[in-house]
């Protein structure tokens, strides 16, 4: 799905909050204080979602600018696309994974861009439909999938994969501490019944790893954990699911062939595999001198975004940007 637009016309305004159940775009004003968009240039935005930033970068970018955008749900492509298009200038939306940008800029007929934005993990409109299955607060089919025209849904992952398996995807992308004791459940309860739905395994989960004890009405729960072991399995099932590592691996082994020499990358990540995985990667290639610059701590929402928008709560956004052309990068560090 590719469109262009080349008439000018006014631009309408983005309205700063939006009604419970829209998405709000996380860290939009520091995303463009990163990316700094410009008329003429060249951005990438590689999670469209419902183009909250897409929209504010687009508006920037004018109509001799180009977006192009990828999304690897079909689902949000078409609310996305009729909010770019009320602006009238230039863009292309694709629906790709970000893991294979390279191809998507060829198709694009695009060598290099200025900018490239991947806002991880997933839409409060994905997270809000029971159809989904990504939240264990509505009852609906376990599928998780980010494109469901393919992969194995989670019911499949829970359904197939060994002991070993699901322990370990519990502790490696949920840092879930009953990791063992959950999959062990989950094995257990499959025997019986194959898992179908987010209620079915939730259920699993709260009888093997119960939360809170609540003494009677009144009393405070004992044993009160920050984030529920139901939060972080199926934050685990969902990065497994739609192989969220491997693919960011792939967008950061790229990136730096994709930019234009003076060209910066801004990741939003909202957990800490992904964080470490981007620090990392930007760090280690900053100190080969493949980066001019690259953030030091991350960039976080302020109190008043966090207020208005709980969701962004664990959102770090990193930046890196490659050295312009008439730019001396001092020589890289060595490390022991
Ligand atoms: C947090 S939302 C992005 C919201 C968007 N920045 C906005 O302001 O509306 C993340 C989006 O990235 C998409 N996504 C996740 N992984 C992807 C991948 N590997 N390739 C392309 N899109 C992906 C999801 O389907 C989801 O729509």
């Amino acid at each position: 799905m590719a469109r262009k637009f080349n008439r000018k016309r006014r631009p309408p305004k983005l309205p700063r909050s939006t009604p419970d159940g829209e998405h709000r775009s996380v860290l939009r004003d520091e995303v463009l204080k990163v990316l700094d968009p410009k008329p003429g240039m060249v951005i990438v935005d590689a999670t469209l979602g419902f183009a909250g930033h897409a929209f504010a970068i687009l508006e920037r970018l004018g109509p001799t600018g180009l977006l192009i955008a990828t999304d690897l749900d079909t689902g949000s492509i078409p609310k996305a696309t009729e909010t770019l298009e009320t602006l009238r200038y230039p863009f292309q939306v694709f629906h790709a994974n970000f893991a294979g940008l390279p191809g998507v800029l060829a198709q694009a007929g695009v060598m290099q861009v200025d900018g490239v934005l991947a806002d991880l993990g997933m839409s409060s409109m994905q997270v809000d439909d029971p159809a989904r299955g990504f939240s264990y607060m509505r009852d609906g089919p376990l599928d998780m999938r980010m494109d469901r025209s393919r992969g194995r849904t989670a019911a499949e992952f829970v359904n197939e994969s060994t002991f070993d398996e699901l322990a370990g995807a519990f502790t490696e992308f949920g840092d879930e501490p009953n990791a063992a004791t959950i999959a062990a459940a989950i094995v257990l309860e499959r025997s019986e019944r194959p898992f179908e739905t987010t209620k079915q395994l939730r259920a699993t989960i709260d009888l093997a790893a119960p939360v809170e004890l609540r003494l009677g009405p009144g009393y405070p729960p004992v044993h009160k954990q920050k984030l529920l072991p139901a939060t972080r399995v199926f934050q685990a099932l969902r990065i497994a699911v739609n192989r969220e590592l491997a693919n960011l691996t792939q967008l950061l082994r790229v990136l730096p062939s994709l930019l234009k020499p003076g060209g910066t990358a801004a990741i939003i990540s909202f957990h800490s595999g992904e964080d470490r995985l981007v620090k990392t990667t930007f760090r280690d290639a900053r100190r080969m001198g493949v980066y001019a610059a690259a953030s030091g701590d991350p960039i976080r929402p302020s109190e008043e975004e966090k207020l208005a928008n709980p969701r962004s709560r664990s959102a770090k956004l990193r930046w890196a940007r490659l050295p312009r052309i008439d730019e001396v990068v001092p020589t890289p560090e060595i490390e022991d």
